[in-house]
């Protein structure tokens, strides 16, 4: 009672308004602001803390010092509230939510509540926030307001994968500085993976011995691990500043780099490298072998001994069955267990694992793939492949964290995740009842890093976090993205002193040209606010974009975006491809993923070549089918070429087409075969690369022109996904 009449006492001396409400510019978004019209000053004050509070005064200290504070006075206080003091109370009868905290701050002093010492630290977090930096502006006088603020899910996380590319401990300690400074809660730190093993374990040293380092493509070797200490210093680090460290070791699939420390316990026993590409690979611990059970138990033994969290993820995902199909050992099991088949071996195994670790006092998180086959009874299930996984879990009341491609994977390029699609995230599945949508815990943002050095992380994870850490702390019901895009702006200033090389918000220009008559017409559209066009035509002189401009013949166009007179991002260069395939409409195409073909059927006589990115918009992909298709033409053509493009990769299971053939026709009923070619690629070509194949023939007459494309069909024995249909990417049907 006597919480509520203060409460009411310092809500009336503070004004409130919707419209403040919105120009408040911590990130993320606080729950209830009310300002006042008097100020703080910041030119003398101390920090009074209690010690209970003592931990917390001191990272606030810390935090001050960035900032060019020197406040080392902290002293220890039996009265409420101190004058001139910024004053840090736990209270944990102030609110059910624990991570509940009330800021005030007055002309007399700051007080700042926390529910518990999570809570004050919030708190902290936005009154360093608040805190004036901008040129200008005043610094030594701290707006006057009153906060209450707790956040909507409990469960806010960022999943560093420190395998595919390893990052130093001071760079984890400062993202762990950079998850605090949003409000965000956890740190995913993904510490085992085909491309190395990095978590130091005192019962299998070749773990790292081996584990750890990688023989690159170019002969060169990669790697690195952390020593059981740097991990509780890390650990330390983390709880001091309200962080929960969840260490992932992958099991059964991901784990070629422990098994290339330890064969025998894979199911062949054969040796095994530690891998150098990306992808998904069979060699996957042994099912039916008890010795690996008491291998990655001992493991675990460290790992729990480590991690002080209530939790441990054990991945779960993309473990290929091929190996368990193939392997005596793991049908022995099948039959032993009266199992029905692998997704059900894969199920037994997370659940003797979950097991083990449920006796050792520890939850289970895992990858949506532990559905299958059935969930382990207390297991928690992180859902990646779109939300279904997470609707299941919470329908048959387990807990859920949410981390859809869809909106989460800050590895993925701007095209298909810019800001404004993760402030869209909504982490509630659709479908489920409330009571349901109880189970789901949060979400996390998920930077793999196939593709991201250390050197790049901020790039990608900046600015999107601040939409994720808003959209799990605020949960705001009714999104104002223009709001919260004015506050990113603000924001940029306090990234910039914290260091933080941001990227992009969105993809700067987005380029669509249709051809008609005889030209093309190109259209430019900014993908993001505030951003001016420019274009080039074959490297001659820049204009302004205001409107569809045309192009006549081949042409190189270049077209990029100014924010406040800088460039921003890169240059876009199309190059724009006249040929006959133009003027046919198409038809007969079998069924393509439309996720990759942006301007749909047309996609491969529009005269836009792909580039060597397959999710570039411009390339067709078919899975397990020929591409097949009908050029028609209004009048008989003369032909004598028609060229096409196609692409692999094939760790991603796209191949080269096994037989190209070209086929003519003047009336639609009779073809005749004109050309025809067997690419002589080999599927085991590494890397990401295109080849486009030249078809010619005498010149004839045609009206309609059909294309064939075979697909590579199964992957092969000795791919990872052996037994997988495979991909086939195509683009630009050129005619002439
Ligand atoms: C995942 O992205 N394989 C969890
Ligand atoms: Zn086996």
């Amino acid at each position: 009672m006597k919480n509520i009449l203060l409460l009411i006492l310092v809500l009336s001396l503070f004004s409130c308004s919707n419209k403040e409400k919105e120009y408040s510019t911590i990130i993320p978004q606080v729950q209830e602001i009310q300002y006042a019209a008097s100020y703080f000053d910041l030119s003398n004050f101390q920090i009074h803390a209690k010690e209970n509070t003592f931990l917390s005064a001191d990272l606030l200290n810390l935090e001050l010092a960035k900032l060019d504070y020197k406040i080392d006075t902290v002293v220890y206080f039996e009265d409420p509230i101190k004058a001139n003091s910024i004053n840090l109370v736990i209270d944990t009868t102030l609110n059910s939510n624990s991570e509940y905290y009330e800021l005030i701050i007055k002309p007399e002093f700051i007080l700042i509540k926390g529910a518990s010492r999570e809570g004050l630290l919030h708190g902290i977090y936005s009154l360093i926030q608040l805190i004036p930096r901008s040129s200008g502006i005043d610094d030594s006088k701290l707006a006057c307001l009153s906060i209450q603020d707790y956040p909507k899910f409990k469960w806010r996380g960022l999943l560093l994968d420190c395998c595919r590319h390893f990052m130093e401990v001071d760079f984890i300690k400062r993202y762990i500085d950079l998850l605090a400074y949003h409000k965000m809660n956890v740190l995913h730190w993904h510490l085992t993976e085909d491309q190395g093993w990095r978590i130091e374990i005192k019962q299998y040293p070749k773990l790292t011995e081996v584990g750890a380092w990688r023989k690159e493509k170019d002969g060169s070797t990669y790697g690195g691990f952390y020593t059981q200490e740097q991990i509780k210093e890390i650990i330390a680090y983390a709880t001091k500043r309200g962080i929960t460290v969840i260490p992932e070791i992958e099991l059964p699939g991901h784990s070629i780099a422990a098994l290339a420390a330890y064969p025998e316990y894979s199911c062949t026993g054969e040796p095994l490298e530690v891998e150098n590409d990306w992808g998904v690979f069979k060699d996957i611990y042994c099912a039916g072998n008890d010795s690996t059970f008491a291998f990655l138990e001992n493991i675990l033994d460290e790992v729990i001994e480590l991690f002080p969290s209530e939790y441990i993820h054990i991945g779960g995902d993309e473990a290929p069955k091929f190996r368990w199909e193939h392997c005596a050992k793991c049908q022995a099991r099948i039959i032993s267990e009266k199992l029905d088949d692998t997704d059900e071996l894969q199920s037994y195994f997370i659940k003797r694992i979950e097991n083990y670790l449920n006796a050792k006092g520890k939850k289970l998180i895992g990858w949506d793939e532990i559905l299958e086959g059935g969930l382990a009874d207390g297991a928690t299930v992180q859902s990646w492949r779109g939300f279904d996984g997470a609707a299941e879990a919470a329908r048959t009341g387990h807990d859920a964290i949410v981390s859809p491609t869809s909106h989460a994977y800050f590895d993925y390029g701007l095209e298909s995740i810019d800001l404004e699609k993760v402030y869209a995230f909504n982490p509630i599945p659709e479908g489920i009842t409330d009571e349901e949508a109880k189970h789901i815990i949060g979400g996390e943002c998920n930077m793999w890093t196939e593709r991201a050095p250390q050197n790049k992380i901020d790039s990608k994870v900046f600015p999107r976090i601040l939409a994720m850490s808003e959209v799990l702390w605020n949960y705001p019901a009714d999104r104002n993205y223009d709001a919260f895009y004015k506050r990113v702006q603000n924001h940029y200033m306090r990234l910039d002193q914290l260091g933080v090389d941001y990227g992009l918000e969105t993809v700067p220009v987005h380029f669509n040209a249709i051809y008609k008559n005889g030209l093309f017409n190109v259209d430019l559209q900014a993908g993001g606010k505030d951003l001016t066009l420019y274009y080039q035509i074959n490297e001659t002189i820049t204009c302004k974009y205001d409107s569809t401009f045309t192009v006549t013949e081949n042409s190189l166009v270049k077209a990029w975006a100014t924010k406040s007179g800088i460039t921003y991002g890169a240059v876009k260069e199309v190059q724009l491809y006249k040929h006959k395939g133009l003027e046919a409409t198409i038809s007969n195409l079998n069924e393509y993923y439309e996720g990759y073909a942006a301007s749909g059927d047309k996609a491969v006589i529009d005269g836009l070549r792909g580039s060597n990115n397959f999710r570039d918009g411009n390339w067709q992909g078919y899975s397990g089918r020929d591409f097949t298709a009908t050029l028609s033409f209004n009048e008989t053509q003369k032909v004598d070429s028609v060229l096409s493009s196609f692409f692999q990769y094939n760790l991603s299971w796209i191949f080269m087409p096994t037989k190209i053939t070209v086929y003519t026709s003047t009336d639609g009923a009779n073809y005749y075969n004109r050309a025809e070619i067997k690419p002589e690629v080999s599927a085991r070509s590494e890397g990401e690369f295109f080849q486009e194949f030249i078809m010619t023939f005498p010149e004839v007459e045609a009206k309609y022109i059909k294309i064939k494309a075979e697909n590579y069909g199964i992957c092969p024995e000795w791919h990872p996904a052996a037994g997988s249909n495979t991909w086939l990417f195509i683009d630009e049907v050129r005619v002439y």
